[in-house]
This record gives C-alpha cells, sequence and structure tokens, in this order.
C-alpha cells in the first residue's frame, strides 16, 4: 500500500504545509470565530462572568476531532480575558519538574493550554491536581524516612486542555474541569463562511459557489477547508483565470481525488475493504485496522466522525458496519458481494 497517510491533503491534524498561513488565518475574538455556536454563547458568559468578578476562568476541557479549533478557542479565551496563553501538550511534559517549571512561571490569571492532555503521565498528573484544585505545588524534599513536603503558592491561572479522546483521560483529571466543551464537525454553511473568511484575509478570489464546492469536501473540518482553498488557488492559476469558481474548484478536487461529499482514498479503502472482506460489518476496529495497514486509535478519531457524520459508517454493540448509503456511495450493490470476489 502506498498511500502516504501523514500528508493527505485531507489529514485533519497540523501539517508542516500549513505553515504560519495557518496561524494568519486564525480568529482572534469569539466574534470573528465563525461556528461551533453553542460552545461560543455558553463561552462568551463564562468570561464575561470570570471578568466581572475579576476572576480566572475555570479549568476548560475541550475535546473533538482533530482539526476543529481547539487551539484556536484557547488562544481566544485568553485573548478575551486579556491575559498571556502559555501552550504546550502533554508528551512535552516528560517529568512533574516540566511542569512545575511551567507553571510557576506563570503569571495571575495566565492560560496554561495543555494539548494531547490525555496523554500526561500519571506522574504528572499528581503535580497538576493541587495545582488545579489550590493553586499549590507540593514539593517532597529529601528521601526516605527523613522526607517532607513543603506546598508553594502559585498564581491563579486557567487550564485549558484538549483532546481527541475524553475517554481516554482519567477520573480524577476530568473531575477537575469545571466546564467541559465537545466540539463537532462544521456544517458545509459553516465551513463556506470560513473559506470565504480565509479568502479575504489571503487576497484569493473566489465566488460563492467556489467556497461551497471547497466547503462540501472539507469533511466537517475548517483546517482541511483551507488547504484546500489554498490547492484550489494554484489549480485556479495555473490551468485558469486566477478566480476560484465551481468549475474550477470542482476541477482542482477531482484532481486531488477528493470525490463530493469530501472523502478521500482512504476513507473508501475503509468503506470497500469492510464491504469486500466482511461483508460490510460487523467488524471489530482492529480487524478493520489490520485489513488497512492504519492504527485503529486513527481510524477511530480521524476517519470514523467523519463517516458516521455523513451516514456511511455505524458504530454497533458487535462492531463497525457500512450502512446502504455508504454502499451506494463507493458504487457497490448491498446484495453484490459475489460480484467481486475476484
Ligand atoms: N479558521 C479556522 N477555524 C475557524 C473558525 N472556526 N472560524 C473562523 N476562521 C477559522
Amino acid at each position: 500500500m502506498d498511500t502516504d497517510f501523514e500528508n493527505r491533503v485531507t489529514a485533519p491534524e497540523y501539517l508542516q504545509e500549513d505553515g504560519e498561513v495557518e496561524l494568519s488565518l486564525r480568529p482572534r475574538t469569539l466574534e470573528e470565530y465563525i461556528g461551533q455556536e453553542k460552545v461560543k454563547d455558553n463561552l462568551a458568559v463564562y468570561i464575561e462572568a470570570a471578568c466581572k468578578r475579576g476572576e480566572p476562568l475555570d479549568h476548560v476541557l475541550l475535546y473533538g476531532p482533530p482539526g476543529l479549533g481547539k487551539t484556536t478557542l484557547a488562544g481566544i479565551i485568553a485573548n478575551e480575558m486579556n491575559v498571556n496563553f502559555r501552550v504546550t501538550s502533554g508528551p512535552a511534559i516528560e517529568k512533574p519538574g516540566d511542569l512545575a517549571a511551567l507553571l510557576t512561571n506563570l503569571n495571575e490569571g495566565d492560560v496554561l493550554f495543555i494539548d494531547e492532555v490525555h496523554r500526561l503521565s500519571r506522574n504528572v498528573e499528581e503535580v497538576l491536581y493541587p495545582a488545579m484544585e489550590d493553586n499549590a505545588l507540593d514539593i517532597i524534599i529529601g528521601k526516605g524516612p527523613s522526607a517532607r513536603s513543603i506546598r508553594l503558592d502559585l498564581p491563579h491561572f486557567t487550564l485549558i486542555g484538549a483532546t481527541t479522546r475524553a475517554g481516554q483521560l482519567s477520573a480524577p483529571l476530568r473531575d477537575r474541569f469545571g466546564v467541559i466543551f465537545r466540539l463537532e464537525l462544521y456544517t458545509p454553511e459553516e465551513l463556506a463562511c470560513i473559506v470565504n473568511r480565509s479568502s479575504g484575509i489571503l487576497n484569493i478570489e473566489i465566488n460563492q459557489k467556489g467556497a461551497v464546492e471547497i466547503a462540501s469536501r472539507a469533511r466537517g473540518t475548517p483546517r482541511i477547508a483551507n488547504r484546500l482553498l489554498k490547492r484550489a488557488r494554484d489549480f485556479a492559476q495555473v490551468i485558469g483565470n486566477g478566480i476560484i469558481s465551481h468549475d474550477s474548484a470542482k476541477n482542482a478536487l477531482d484532481r486531488m481525488e477528493i470525490d463530493s461529499l469530501g472523502l478521500d482514498s482512504i476513507d473508501r479503502l475503509i468503506l470497500t475493504s469492510m464491504i469486500r472482506n466482511y461483508n460490510g460489518g460487523p467488524v471489530g476496529l482492529e480487524t478493520i485496522a489490520a485489513a488497512i495497514g492504519e492504527e485503529a486509535i486513527t481510524i477511530e478519531d480521524v476517519y470514523e466522525p467523519y463517516l458516521m457524520q455523513v451516514g456511511f459508517l455505524s458504530r454497533t454493540p458487535r462492531g463497525r458496519m457500512v450502512t446502504p448509503a455508504g454502499y451506494k456511495h463507493v458504487g457497490i450493490p448491498v446484495d453484490g458481494q459475489q460480484r467481486f470476489d475476484d
């Protein structure tokens, strides 16, 4: 299999090629942020209330598939609260001392953002509990029977944790977040607004039909929409008149093998291999993963949310199943697998 999983144009993770441009496209205020309306509405209330009381915001957990704007939203919270934004990630904090260094360097009210917070080690998590609860850092001095613990005061701060897998968070950590938001995949209409906004920032000429075409193939994910926009601009400049229209966007996306609903070759491979090898399911996640040579966790976090959103895959207690709509999309009759035995 020669598919390059890491560099797919439809990968929702941050890629090297997204570069600085992605940063320039990130909204800085809640007002500029498109979509996630329920999250925004509640957040606006919590932020205003905390500001009125002169307190930091409660600790916030953001979870959902990659590419939906968890880091962006955390940055907006810091900006709206008018405090510093410190960014790190679970795997980057290797030892309790690393976290202690981060915490003691915070200013009063700052936002500490920990991406992939489910990947914190147990030792590190234990430093985090008193920090989140009592703004305190417990330090053990000495070893053996003479060891004792001293408590240092920390500035008040807001921890914002982000994860694609809320289920993997330990219960004590999850319980210490006062606010928990789940980010949802974006609708094509919301993505079209994001594409228009990004085009304005990047000086890309695009008409409404071009924006809708890109949006409808972006798998509910702004990061993918912005990436497709840049690629569509390349095609429009080289092959067309520089303006992204419906036709030029369609042509670009067809050439990138992204179909009318945004499925790429790997999405289609998942569906077809489930149909051909397992009669469309029910089949276990690990089995699908082995069949296509991808990790189960990636299938669950990255591919499944969109395949379920478009109604091509369902999760049942006995495993995953391709729906009749999924069969139709890949052009295989529901009762016709025998035709594909060869
Ligand atoms: N760029 C990426 N995500 C965005 C969002 N939710 N709103 C506006 N611009 C974005």
